[in-house]
């Protein structure tokens, strides 16, 4: 049983925990190498090939979603040197960091972890498809982060989870006030994104997703790319509002203004015509880019 701490002593308990990286939520090996070699300026296309052959199982995976009707090419992709030229270096990585975290999320079987995982795939797929609309580059990035933007509640869940639980039906009291947010405070002393921020520094992420993942409720303090953490804001937004939430909180569905201003600075006359029109979008998305992620889970 979990003793209840002051918020102050549990904030620290997470923060050693979080510094035993080795320990916690552990990724295999080969995604890791996979980071280091996207991240270095003198790889070459055939370094990330080597390390990708060397596993069966993402190769298998990875030829798998590039003939998947995501991608729709006419073309059977039959090796990885192949997929490695047709979908780009920085698909790879985030195909990679996709099938890595959803490993995360297949440890646990308990109701909000299949809710977590919902609404992260939710997420990803409605970042994925605001940046669309905004006419950003495509890059699979924004998947990946709307993927991990909430991966601190995971972590709750797995090192601490009868006080998350004690956090969750607190949520469900009807005399509770308090959002979610200052929930976590209260009982943790630090909060979901703050926590999933250190996990994928400590992970070695690219530094504008770890950035997605931190300051997703406080867009206006992102430092590598604030459209990005804007679009899953969003995108967080419109799939809370639809009910695609592990939790019961309706707390904001007011878009951050410096947010707003960075979605203007793509679209200048962006407005709540566009937002309903992307509410309508949104499971037809879901459903279109499902058959994307069943190709990892199998
Ligand atoms: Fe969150
Ligand atoms: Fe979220």
């Amino acid at each position: 049983m979990e003793k209840i701490s002051s918020p102050e002593s549990t904030r620290q308990r997470i923060l050693e925990i979080l510094s035993r990286t080795k320990d916690i939520l552990t990724l295999p090996t080969i995604v890791q190498e996979i980071l280091d070699v996207t991240s270095s300026k003198n790889t070459s296309a055939s370094d990330l090939t080597k390390i990708l052959e060397s596993d069966p199982v993402l190769t298998a995976k990875i030829l798998a979603v590039s003939n998947s009707a995501y991608y729709g090419f006419v073309k059977k992709v039959s090796t990885v040197s192949h997929a490695v030229v047709v979908l780009g270096f920085q698909e790879i990585q985030n195909i990679a960091l996709s099938m890595s975290v959803l490993k995360l999320f297949d440890r646990r079987g308990s109701e909000f972890s299949d809710k977590l995982w919902r609404h992260s795939f939710a997420v990803a797929v409605a970042t994925r498809m605001i940046a669309d609309y905004l006419k950003m580059r495509m890059d699979g990035k924004y998947f990946v982060g709307g993927l991990l933007h909430d991966v601190g509640k995971i972590f709750l869940g797995q090192y601490l989870p009868e006080l998350f639980n004690r956090l969750l039906v607190s949520m469900d009291d009807p005399k509770n006030k308090l959002t979610y947010h200052a929930l976590e405070l209260r009982f943790y002393g630090i909060s979901h994104a703050e926590i999933g921020g250190r996990l994928l520094k400590s992970w070695m992420f690219p530094p504008d997703i770890a950035d997605v993942t931190s300051f997703h409720h406080d867009p206006s303090k992102a430092e590598n790319d604030p459209l990005f953490v804007a679009c899953v804001h969003l995108a967080d937004i419109l799939c809370t509002f639809k009910g695609i939430s592990p939790l019961k909180d309706q707390y904001f569905f007011s878009v951050d203004k410096e947010a707003l201003g960075q979605i203007h600075c793509q679209k200048a006359d962006f407005s709540t015509k566009d937002m309903h029109f992307l509410l309508s979008r949104l499971e037809i998305e879901i459903e279109r880019q499902s058959s994307f992620v069943s190709v990892f889970r199998r």
